[in-house]
């Protein structure tokens, strides 16, 4: 009787998610779940009206909620779910000063992210979609040996911008590769996984100068924002490769261009750009040297799976006042 006379909590889900997670929020009993069920991102004016009385939001990283929005859904709103480990799309002080909690996915999506990432490396350093473009356009005319050579990892030194999660997890990948050296930076140095994987904690400028191939995989901060510019691009090796599978603004893409066409680099792998979708006139488009993914770091189906079943009971768990499995520390 008591719980049937309780009311059902209102929940906002701003995309069309894995169905696992949605039946964990149909199957509660604990609300009542509205969704912009489409492949599309939600217009600004579906969500600030599909928001307006929530007590929670399963969102995703292309959703950017910022004021507006949270000023959209009023006081109810006591959770936000978001289905990434990243959470840059979220104005964070707004939401805490309003004592709304947030779920996150962290861990679940590190083993595919960091496998996608070392597949990136290697595309991109042993130029496979050239390679590929060419067996199709008949520019494989015979065996050259001249032809199409690019940089291999073994005897390499490698730096990693960022050796959290996904950082520490490419690292155990690479090694197997004969990496001589691994370089790390980060805001702080951690002993732990230095001794594990042989890591050096160097400053930035010195990951430039000695990396052999640079991976990017931090979280985007307001420090970390436009990091990799002109300055660190000029100081790397003129035969190294710049992977990034973080955000693309930790990057500032027109110095990377520069750096592309002008010979400071090699090649670059790039899974995440700004914007997103990167427009297809976008001169990086244009370079062969440079490999672009649709940020498809965490595209597994049984990865994606998780992160909708984690970030709905993440967003239960927050409803009911409960501790989340997965709960971002504001
Ligand atoms: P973690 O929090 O475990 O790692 C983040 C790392 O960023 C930490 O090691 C941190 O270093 C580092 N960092 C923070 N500030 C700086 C700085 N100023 N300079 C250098 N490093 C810094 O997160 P995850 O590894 O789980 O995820 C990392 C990021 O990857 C996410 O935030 C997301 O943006 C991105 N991502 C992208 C995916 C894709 O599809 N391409 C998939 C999943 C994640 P320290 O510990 O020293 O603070
Ligand atoms: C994240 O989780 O932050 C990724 O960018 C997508 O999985």
């Amino acid at each position: 009787m008591r719980a049937a006379a309780q009311r059902l909590m209102k929940v906002f889900v701003t995309r069309r998610i894995p169905p696992e997670g949605l039946a964990v929020l149909h199957q509660s009993g604990v609300c009542s779940v509205q969704q912009w069920d489409s492949d599309e991102p939600i217009p600004q004016s579906e969500l600030l009206a599909g928001i307006a009385g929530k007590d929670g939001l399963l969102c995703l990283l292309s959703d950017r909620i910022d004021k507006e929005v949270l000023d959209a859904a009023g006081p109810n709103l006591k959770v936000i779910s978001t289905l990434s480990v990243g959470y840059d799309h979220l104005a964070i002080p707004e939401i805490k000063k309003r004592g709304i909690r947030v779920g996150y996915t962290p861990d679940i999506l590190t083993d595919a992210t960091a496998e996608l990432t070392v597949a990136l490396l290697l595309a991109t350093s042993r130029r496979l979609p050239e390679s590929v473009v060419e067996v199709k356009n008949g520019g494989w005319t015979t065996w050259k040996p001249l032809w199409m050579c690019g940089y291999g990892l073994s005897g390499s030194t490698v730096g990693i911008i960022g050796l959290g999660r996904i950082g520490q997890a490419v690292a155990h990948r690479l090694k197997p590769f004969g990496v001589q050296k691994f370089l790390y930076t980060g805001r702080h140095p951690k002993p732990e996984a230095a001794v594990e994987l042989g890591t050096e904690f160097v400053p930035l400028a010195q990951l430039a100068e000695e990396s052999d191939f640079v991976i990017v995989t931090c979280s985007l901060t307001p420090d970390t924002q436009g990091m990799c510019s002109r300055d660190f691009f000029c100081r790397m090796k003129k035969t190294s490769v710049f992977i990034n599978t973080s955000r693309g603004a930790v990057v500032n893409q027109d110095d990377l261009y520069e750096a592309l066409v002008n010979g400071h680099i090699a090649a670059a792998g790039l899974d995440v750009t700004t914007p997103e979708p990167l427009p297809i006139d976008n001169p990086l488009l244009s370079l062969k040297n440079c490999v672009i993914l649709p940020h498809i770091g965490s595209a597994t189906y049984a990865t994606r799976n998780k992160m909708s079943v984690l970030a709905a009971n993440n967003l239960l768990a927050g409803l009911k006042g409960e501790s989340m499995p997965s709960e971002l520390r504001l």
